[in-house]
């Protein structure tokens, strides 16, 4: 569970919620935002990690990439193995050039937190800030703040598909109309339960392809158990945006989609009337069955 806890905590502090100078509990950031330019972007340097940050990032590698067959999407497993990131924390520049070739997305490197005009700001322009800083040892299954495993190993891969990356970069675009329109608790909910949360049916059955899950020892094997309580439903955009989400344990709910096309699809519709209808809905906790609703993983 603590595992859980660190990854998810992070997540909602850092990419919706998080100002650079502090964190909601007021403790002061990890990152060194010193160097940062205008948009939080820094030089990753690369020759300053040290062999025993290699080899820590190794052994995460290593037992999460065990767990991935039979589990996370071909996707995933795909750009992973073609990534070549086994050996030891990679080089942004690298792969950022291979990725702009895939899908014309970059990687850029952040001290770690960075404020949400600026995270949606590079999502907007297929940008994705990535953390440079790697967790310690006793960090292994518990970090505070999404570290470089967190947001390299569990969101770059699927910016190599192209229907996933146009996902990533509207949600950026709505992100920024969000702060506009006072809907940025729901569309949160939105990111948490799709980028980092999300299942996808397959021929094969679920897998998963959020990052939140694939970065996590523990959850990766949870949230496709049956009989754990955890419900396993089908994405409704509305519905998604009404429902709580779980920061310190694992997920209540599970939001699976067909297809990354019906991800993108569903988010090419203008949400302003539909934060306007949320304002007068009720809030939806996040073990909710709603009459109606198939679960997937009885
Ligand atoms: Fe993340």
């Amino acid at each position: 569970m603590m595992e859980v806890a660190a990854v998810l905590k992070a997540e909602l502090n850092a990419e919706f919620l998080a100002t650079v100078a502090e964190k909601s509990d007021g403790a002061a950031l990890r990152g060194d935002y010193a160097h940062a330019d205008e948009q939080y972007v820094v030089q990753q340097d690369w020759a300053a990690y040290t062999e025993a940050e290699h080899e820590l990032w190794r052994k995460l590698y290593q037992r999460q990439a065990a767990l991935l067959p039979g589990r996370a999407c071909d996707e995933f497993i795909e750009a992973l193995h073609q990534m070549d990131a086994a050996d030891g924390i990679p080089e942004f520049t690298h792969t950022s050039g291979e990725l702009f070739k895939a899908t014309g997305w970059t990687i850029v490197a952040v001290p770690g937190l960075i404020p949400e005009l600026a995270f949606f700001n590079h999502l907007a322009n297929r940008r994705f800030p990535v953390t440079v800083w790697l967790r310690t040892p006793a960090e292994f299954d518990y970090i505070v703040e999404p570290d470089v495993f967190h947001d390299f190993f569990g969101h770059v891969p699927l910016l190599f598909n192209p229907v996933f990356a146009d996902y990533m970069q509207r949600y950026g675009q709505g992100g920024l109309k969000a702060m506009q329109l006072g809907g940025l608790d729901n569309l949160a909910r939105l990111y948490w339960y799709t980028v980092e949360f999300g299942l996808i049916n397959t021929p094969q059955g679920l897998r998963i392809y959020g990052a939140g899950i694939l970065s996590s020892g523990g959850e990766v094997e949870y949230c496709l158990k049956p009989g754990t309580g955890s419900r396993h439903i089908h994405l409704n955009i509305e519905r998604c945006l009404r429902t709580l989400y779980k920061i310190d344990s694992y997920q209540e709910t599970y939001f699976a989609i067909d297809s990354y096309q019906e991800l993108f699809d569903g988010t090419a519709p203008d949400f302003t009337p539909l934060y306007e209808k949320l304002k007068d809905l009720e809030v939806l906790p996040a073990n909710t069955l709603l009459s109606g609703e198939v679960e997937l993983l009885a």
